[in-house]
């Protein structure tokens, strides 16, 4: 605050404040810290309102040097638990570099972040950080293969995976939390959805599920309940818990059938049905 004073009248080029992350995610035991910093995060809001240079960088710890290579060991270790990575000087400077010249930012956070890691700890994410929490779960289960994801499960938890899923990427096209429950019977276009949104959703299930859907798919099957269901018993034809509990009967398998079934097929039969079931062009 003195140098905000003592300087206003001075053309300055820079007024850098080196904050800290504490006072965007706090910290066990730092409660004074993190309020300090705040309050530099503030200042140099409140010079950018009055037209004056300045940056607040709210740094995450620093490896090797200064404040943050003092503390012992076993707190480096508590960090690095939390998810919370140090900064190599070879990096951070740089940064601090770039960040001087880009004159448009008033606070940045430089810390290096292991978020699921961090995220994880907390029972209940905090409302500052549920944005990135979403994008996070939204880019983990993107990098999940959900066709390999429901055929390593037992019969009986297929559809049960399957519904989860499919209610994940429809409220994610609706915009919702992907956790958020789903009337099973309540029609698409009453939850909002319109008909971009419904091609959408249906290019998503196809391709994370590996098969071709007509465009009309979620109008033929308007609900949840339903479009799993058609998913479920038409198209992948999952077996049902009762079917599962048959097989240790050694009552043929659905490989066994099918293959049966194909080998009463002419060729030509067959092909058709290929044809069919992938909706090629005969
Ligand atoms: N190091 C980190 O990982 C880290 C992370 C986030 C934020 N920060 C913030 O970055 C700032 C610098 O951290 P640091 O690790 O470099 O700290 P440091 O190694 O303890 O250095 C602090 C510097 O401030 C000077 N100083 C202390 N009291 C002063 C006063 N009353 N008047 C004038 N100068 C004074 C000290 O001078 P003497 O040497 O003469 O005592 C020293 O040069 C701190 O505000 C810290 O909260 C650091």
């Amino acid at each position: 605050w003195n140098l905000h004073t003592l300087t206003q009248e001075k053309d300055l080029d820079f007024f850098v404040c080196f904050s800290s992350v504490a006072s965007l995610l706090g910290n066990t035991g730092q409660g004074n810290y993190a309020a300090a910093n705040a309050f530099m995060d503030t200042l140099a809001h409140h010079r950018r309102a009055l037209g004056l240079p300045g940056l607040s960088i709210n740094w995450g710890a620093w490896a090797e040097i200064g404040l943050a290579a003092e503390i012992d060991r076993q707190q480096q270790t508590r960090l690095a638990a939390m998810g919370m990575g140090a900064i190599d000087p070879e990096q951070g400077i740089p940064v601090l570099a770039q960040l001087v010249e880009q004159t448009d930012n008033t606070q940045v956070g430089v810390f290096p972040m292991n978020w699921p890691k961090f995220l994880k700890q907390h029972q209940q994410i905090p409302v500052f950080l549920s944005e990135l929490a979403e994008t996070l779960s939204t880019n983990l289960s993107a990098s999940v293969d959900p066709m390999e994801e429901l055929l390593k499960r037992p019969p009986e938890e297929q559809k049960k995976y399957l519904m989860n899923h499919v209610r994940t990427e429809l409220n994610r096209i609706l915009g919702f939390k992907p956790s958020q429950p789903m009337d099973p019977d309540k029609v698409f276009t009453d939850m909002g959805m319109d008909s971009l949104m419904i091609v959408e959703s249906r290019n998503r299930l196809q391709a994370n599920l590996k098969h071709r859907f007509p465009s009309t798919l979620l109008f033929d099957y308007p609900t949840i309940q339903r479009l799993v269901d058609y998913i479920a018993d038409e198209v992948l034809e999952l077996e049902s818990p009762e079917e599962g509990a048959t097989d240790t009967d050694r009552t043929p398998n659905r490989t066994e059938g099918i293959l049966s079934r194909l080998e009463q097929l002419s060729e030509q039969e067959a092909e058709k049905l290929l044809a069919e079931k992938f909706c090629l062009a005969t």
